[in-house]
């Protein structure tokens, strides 16, 4: 996904069809108004919620929208699908064809799932450097054993890829209840990790990403805007 940050002169150049000059001109006969400033630096850089006026008419006005969601099995992560219901169908906001999905859910998982319109928030939440743990809880046709835990540490190569899995740590809940955690998420990660055992996953829930928990008065399609408290607890992964 692409960081929207640009320069200032480079955007008003875009979006009023003028040359760099005449960008010039205008910050210099103070028509622009960048964020309630008059704009006087053509290296100024702006991004998608900077608040952009010229001659008294705005440019630019959006603000940011984080939303967490408890996605239902049987919904697609997507934000069009010829088949089946998407997770922005379940939404009722004005912005929400402006949202994109933070980190997929497979149709038949549920669980937490995060929505913005802020590209680069979800790019640095998502970036396999920075390493965002994400909790899920597991229920498995057959019984589990303890070798599971240390094949989940040591990882599992997955030849179609090639590669190897970062360590995951896996917590035996009961027989067939286990919480995993992973700081990466490759296609049907967790489908496949248990499926080294032939263990098939009957029940698969993101239970918190980064530490945010998925809150509990949500129900299975409901969601609602994440609040100052939510968007600190993933400070520091941003
Ligand atoms: N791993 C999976 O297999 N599916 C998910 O939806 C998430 C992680």
């Amino acid at each position: 996904m692409e960081s929207k940050r640009i320069r200032l002169d480079r955007y008003l150049s875009a979006q009023l069809g003028i040359n760099k000059k005449d960008v010039r001109l205008l910050l210099a006969q103070k028509r622009v108004l960048v964020d309630g400033e008059i704009a006087n630096d053509i290296q100024w850089v702006i991004d998608d919620f900077t608040h952009v006026v010229c001659d008294g008419r705005e440019l630019q006005n959006k603000s940011p929208s984080y939303v967490m969601m408890n996605k239902p099995v049987g919904v697609v992560s997507a934000t069009k699908d010829d088949q089946h219901k998407t997770v922005i169908d379940l939404l009722d906001r004005a912005d929400k064809h402006d949202l994109h999905i933070v980190g997929r859910l497979d149709l038949n998982s549920s669980g937490l799932l995060l929505l913005t319109n802020d590209s680069r928030w979800s790019r640095r939440l998502m970036s396999p450097e920075h390493k965002v743990p994400k909790l899920y809880r597991v229920t498995l046709e057959n019984p589990m054993s303890e070798e599971y835990i240390s094949a989940f540490a040591e990882g599992m190569y997955f030849p179609f890829e090639d590669i190897t899995t970062l360590p995951a740590e896996l917590k035996i809940i009961s027989d067939h209840v286990a919480e995993v955690s992973l700081v990466e998420g490759r296609y049907h990660q967790i489908k496949r990790m248990f499926g080294r055992f032939r263990n098939p996953v009957v029940g698969l829930h993101r239970v918190s990403i980064g530490g945010l928990v998925l809150d509990e008065a949500l129900m299975p399609g409901e969601s609602r805007d994440l609040n100052i408290e939510d968007l600190e607890v993933l400070r520091c992964h941003v």
